[in-house]
C-alpha cells in the first residue's frame, strides 16, 4: 500500500504534521482514493509539492476533489511520469475555502441547480493571465447529481469525508478534471462558435513582442471575459459585418465591447442591472427578466445564452446576437484595464466566486457622449502595423455559417 510512503514521510517530519499527514492519508484511503494518496506522496519529493501538501495541511479550510483509482489510471504516463504536469493536474482537484453546505462528517458539496453555477478557485495559477490568477471549476447539480461543467467526459461527485481534526473536505470524483482550454480552442471546438474561431484564427495582429500573430493567440494572453455570439448571431447581421468589411478599427472596436479585458466575469457575479466596462471603454450593461440575462453595448443587445465556458485565461458567455457597438473610449478601456489588474492581485481566492459589491470594473463608468470611431487601446495601435485582411475574415466568418 503506497499510502503508507505518507505515514512513513511523517517518520521525519514534527509530531503535528505526521498526525495531519495519517488523518489526511485515513481519510483518502476511507474513500479508496489510494491512487491519489499516492500521487501526493509522491509529489512531495519535489519542493513544490511539499510547499503545497504542507499548506493544505496546516489548518487552514480547503476542498479536495480525489479522482477515484479507476479515473487516474486512465492518465497518460506523459503525465504521470512528469511532476510538474503531476502537480498542476494535483493542484487543479484542490481548493481554498469550505464549499460544504453541512456540517457533517460527509460533508455536501455546496451546489446551484442547473442551469446555475457554483464556481471556486483552485490552487492552479493561470500562466497566461496577470497576477497569477487561478484556474477556477465551475459545477452544477441535475436531480441528484452534482457535475462539472466543461469537462471532455463527465465527472461527478460520487462519495465524501471530512479530515478528522482538520479542517478538510474530501469529495471522491468519478474522473480527473482537466483544467480549461484555451480560447482559440474552446471557441473552435464549439460547433456553435465556430464563425467566431475563424476570426480569431484568421485575423493577424502584432503582438506585444512585435511577433506577427493571431487575434485568438492575443486574446489568450492577460485575463478575458468574452461575450461570444453563436454562429447564428453572426448570419442575423451579414449587412452590418459586409459593411464593416471596408472598417478595419470599426471591426475591431465592435470585437472589443465584446470584451472585458483584465477581469474574468463569472455568472455568479453578473446580477441584475449591473455593468461593466468592456474593452472598448464602452458600458456593458445587464439585465434580468423573465426571459433571461442581457446584455447591452450601446444600442445593441443579446441575451445570454451559455455562461461559464471556461479559458485558460478567463472565460466565454455564449451570446444569440452580435453587439454592434462602434463607440469606443480609450481612457475608460485603460482605466477599467488598471483598475481590474490591481484588483486580481488582491483577489479572494477562499470559497465560492460570487457577487461583490464592489468588483472590478464595477458601478456606473464614464462612457463617452463622443461617438468617437477612433481606435480603442493598445490593440489598435497593433493592427494599425498588420497586414490583415478584413474581406477575407469577414468571408470566412460569412462562410462558416452557408455551409
Ligand atoms: C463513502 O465513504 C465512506 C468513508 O468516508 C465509506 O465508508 C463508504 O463506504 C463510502 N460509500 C461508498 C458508496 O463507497
Ligand atoms: C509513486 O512513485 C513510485 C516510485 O517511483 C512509482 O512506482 C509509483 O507508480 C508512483 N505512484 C503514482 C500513483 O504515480
Ligand atoms: C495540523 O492541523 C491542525 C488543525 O488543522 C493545525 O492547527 C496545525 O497547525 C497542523 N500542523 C501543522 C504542523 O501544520
Ligand atoms: C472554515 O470554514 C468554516 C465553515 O465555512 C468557517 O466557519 C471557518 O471559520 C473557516 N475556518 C477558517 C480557518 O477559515
Ligand atoms: C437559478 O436559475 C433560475 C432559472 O434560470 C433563476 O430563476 C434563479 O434566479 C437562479 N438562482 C440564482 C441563485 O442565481
Ligand atoms: C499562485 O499565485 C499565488 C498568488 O500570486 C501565489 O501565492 C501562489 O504561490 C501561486 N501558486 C503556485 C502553485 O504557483
Ligand atoms: C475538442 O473536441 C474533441 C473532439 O470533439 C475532443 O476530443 C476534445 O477533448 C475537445 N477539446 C477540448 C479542449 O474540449
Ligand atoms: C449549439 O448547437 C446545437 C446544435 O448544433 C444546439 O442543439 C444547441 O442548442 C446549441 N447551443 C447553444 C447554446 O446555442
Ligand atoms: C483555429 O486554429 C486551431 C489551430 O491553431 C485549430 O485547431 C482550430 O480548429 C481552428 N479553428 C477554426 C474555427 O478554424
Ligand atoms: C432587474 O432590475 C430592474 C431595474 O431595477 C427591475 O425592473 C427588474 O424587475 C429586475 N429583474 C428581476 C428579475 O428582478
Ligand atoms: C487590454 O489592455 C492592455 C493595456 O491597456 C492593452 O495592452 C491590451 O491590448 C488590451 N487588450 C484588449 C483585448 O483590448
Ligand atoms: C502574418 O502572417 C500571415 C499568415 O502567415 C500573413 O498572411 C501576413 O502577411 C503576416 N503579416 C505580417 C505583418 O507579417
Amino acid at each position: 500500500m503506497r499510502l503508507q510512503n505518507l505515514a512513513v514521510l511523517a517518520a521525519f517530519v514534527s509530531v503535528s504534521y505526521a498526525q495531519n499527514l495519517t488523518a489526511f492519508a485515513n481519510a483518502l484511503q476511507s474513500l479508496g482514493a489510494t491512487t491519489f494518496g499516492s500521487i501526493a506522496a509522491n509529489l512531495s519529493s519535489t519542493p513544490q509539492g511539499q510547499t503545497a501538501i504542507q499548506t493544505l495541511l496546516s489548518g487552514g479550510n480547503f476542498t479536495i476533489f480525489a479522482p477515484s483509482n479507476d479515473a487516474l489510471a486512465a492518465v497518460p504516463e506523459s503525465v504521470t511520469s512528469n511532476s510538474s504536469a503531476l502537480l498542476d493536474v494535483v493542484l487543479y482537484h484542490v481548493l481554498p475555502g469550505s464549499f460544504s453546505s453541512s456540517n457533517s462528517s460527509t460533508p455536501v458539496l455546496m451546489s446551484a441547480t442547473f442551469p446555475n453555477h457554483t464556481l471556486g478557485r483552485t490552487l492552479l495559477n493561470s500562466t497566461e493571465s496577470e497576477g497569477n490568477v487561478s484556474q477556477v471549476l465551475a459545477w452544477t447539480k441535475e436531480g441528484n447529481t452534482i457535475s462539472f461543467l466543461n469537462q471532455p467526459t463527465n465527472v461527478s461527485v460520487v462519495n465524501s469525508t471530512r479530515v478528522e481534526g482538520a479542517q478538510i473536505d474530501i469529495y471522491l470524483i468519478n474522473g480527473v478534471l482537466t483544467s480549461p482550454p484555451t480560447l482559440t480552442t474552446l471557441v473552435s471546438n464549439s460547433t456553435n462558435t465556430t464563425s467566431l474561431g475563424g476570426l480569431l484564427n484568421n485575423t493577424f495582429i502584432t503582438g506585444s513582442d512585435g511577433s506577427n500573430t493571431t487575434l485568438g493567440n492575443y486574446l489568450s494572453q492577460g485575463t478575458i471575459t468574452a461575450f461570444a455570439p453563436i454562429n447564428a448571431a453572426f448570419s442575423a447581421i451579414q449587412s452590418s459585418l459586409s459593411s464593416l468589411a471596408t472598417n478595419q478599427s470599426g471591426l475591431i472596436t465592435v470585437l472589443q465591447n465584446h470584451l472585458i479585458n483584465g477581469t474574468a466575469l463569472y455568472s455568479t457575479e453578473i446580477a441584475n442591472n449591473t455593468s461593466q466596462t468592456s474593452a472598448a471603454g464602452e458600458t456593458l450593461h445587464f439585465s434580468t427578466n423573465s426571459s433571461g440575462t442581457f446584455v447591452t453595448s450601446g444600442s445593441a443587445s443579446a441575451k445570454i445564452i451559455q455562461t461559464d465556458l471556461l479559458t485558460s485565461n478567463g472565460v466565454v458567455h455564449l451570446i444569440d446576437n452580435v453587439l454592434v457597438n462602434l463607440e469606443s473610449d480609450p481612457a475608460a478601456a485603460s482605466s477599467a484595464f488598471a483598475s481590474a489588474t490591481s484588483a486580481a492581485a488582491t483577489e479572494t481566492r477562499a470559497g465560492p466566486i460570487a457577487a461583490s459589491a464592489t468588483g472590478p470594473n464595477s458601478g456606473s463608468s464614464t462612457t463617452s457622449g463622443g461617438g468617437s470611431n477612433n481606435a480603442a487601446g493598445a490593440l489598435i495601435m497593433n493592427l494599425h502595423s498588420c497586414t490583415f485582411s478584413v474581406a477575407t475574415v469577414i468571408s470566412f466568418v460569412l462562410g462558416a455559417y452557408m455551409i
